[in-house]
């Protein structure tokens, strides 16, 4: 057994969820942030929290200088094996266009030609920069293979890459969006071969290889009827279910993640107060997880997170890094928008894009750092984690440990 003191914490965010005050559920409650804090890590989990003064031994110390420090952030929805990247279409975007979701074709064509080692070496690059930015606990999906072999290769190697430690959450997203092989050759039939295809064979290679099963519920992709048939079939399969919803419109993807339990319902830019309410009244089971970055490069109206958790709902905030609509990792970046543009709280922000994502993963051992959590943690280069928004854009990590194993 080993263990490591870390001391010289001017803030420990500790967000112990015993300390949860049911009043006031979203943001930082008394004593789960501590000034003057040391901690000891044993074993890759927390062991001791408390006041630097009362502090046990340990094998060996770090001392972190008077920086605050938080637990890790926890990105719940990304989209990390890819090749390609899409500048000219978010150039374009730029210049006025909007976003539409067949952008994924041409992510897949240029996926699809990767070879193995060049697509595990990308992904793990893409990983190496999200630790970079404080980033413990990693969800990523398939959903740029869309064929049997393409999606069993992306699952495989998402499900190695759990098992060696580089990520923590492995999401089959087959249902991403009806492949040009399918599309257009005789039309809506064409989307239903498809859609029998995910929720039939390839999810039977699949589902050995990932905990969650996903499918984006939009105009343009998959409509309700079809996004159930997937989540029916992931979830007769043994797996948890994710959706992504209401990015461009009002898809159905809210009452369809409410009702069928999903563990997550992410981008919910368009929503009535119905929608509001129903999340309100999912909370513990349904998860809204807002995708600031992803809002901005889009031009989207942003999630209105600051509403949902105003009713009452559990907010989660996420990176969503993809080629198409985020192509950011920097969690660090989406705590800032949520404060600066989503009028979060830093301690709601701080709180949705750490116990929020683990929420969101049904995860207990992450995202906080109350003895026995995972010890994830991310020190900032600031004595205060009120600097996350007060300096956005400046490189505010100093360390990462993961499970106990400092990253950076
Ligand atoms: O979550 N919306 C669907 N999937 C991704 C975008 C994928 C793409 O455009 O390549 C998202 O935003």
């Amino acid at each position: 057994m080993t263990s490591t003191l870390i001391t010289g914490i001017s803030e420990l965010w500790t967000l112990d969820p015993a300390l949860d005050d049911p009043a006031a559920p979203h943001g930082a409650a008394d004593g789960q942030v501590l000034r003057g804090a040391a901690l000891v890590i044993e074993d890759g989990v927390i062991a001791w929290t408390g006041r630097a003064a009362e502090a046990p031994s340990a094998d060996d110390s770090v001392d972190v200088g008077g920086r605050a420090v938080l637990p890790g952030w926890v990105d719940s929805h990304s989209h990390l094996i890819f090749d390609g990247d899409r500048a000219a279409e978010f150039e374009a975007r730029m210049a006025g266009q909007s976003y539409a979701a067949g952008g994924i074709g041409v992510t897949t064509e240029a996926t699809r030609s990767a070879s193995d080692d060049r697509l595990e070496h990308l992904v793990r690059s893409r990983i190496a920069e999200a630790v970079a930015g404080g980033t413990t606990c990693l969800e990523t999906k398939t959903g740029y293979g869309l064929t049997l072999e393409q999606e069993l290769r992306a699952a495989r190697l998402a499900s190695s890459l759990v098992e060696a430690g580089q990520l923590d959450e492995a999401t089959f997203l087959g249902a991403h969006l009806v492949p040009a092989e399918f599309d257009g050759r005789d039309g809506r039939p064409g989307a239903d071969a498809y859609v029998d295809l995910v929720s039939g064979e390839m999810l039977a290679a699949v589902a050995p290889h990932v905990r969650w099963i996903d499918v984006f519920c939009e105009d343009g992709a998959f409509d309700p009827e079809q996004s159930e048939q997937v989540l029916r079939a992931g979830a007769a399969a043994g797996l948890g279910l994710r959706v992504h919803g209401h990015q461009l419109g009002r898809s159905g993807g809210v009452g369809l993640a409410v009702e069928l339990g999903a563990a997550s319902v992410d981008h919910v830019n368009h929503l009535e107060d119905t929608d509001v309410e129903a999340l309100a009244g999912a909370r513990g089971t349904t998860v809204a997880t807002a995708l600031p970055a992803c809002d901005l490069s889009t031009r989207a109206p942003l999630a209105p997170a600051r509403r949902l958790l105003d009713a009452g709902a559990d907010v989660a905030i996420a990176s969503n890094c993809n080629p198409g609509t985020s192509y950011t990792s920097a969690m660090t970046f989406c705590v800032a928008t949520a404060v600066l543009q989503m009028h979060l709280s830093l301690a709601e922000a701080v709180r949705a894009a750490t116990r929020g994502g683990a929420l969101a993963l049904r995860r207990e051992d992450v995202g906080h750092l109350a003895v026995g959590a995972r010890a994830d943690l991310h020190v900032l280069d600031a004595p205060a984690a009120i600097h996350l928004a007060y300096r956005p854009g400046m490189p505010l990590t100093h360390g990462v440990w993961r499970a106990g194993v400092r990253q950076t």
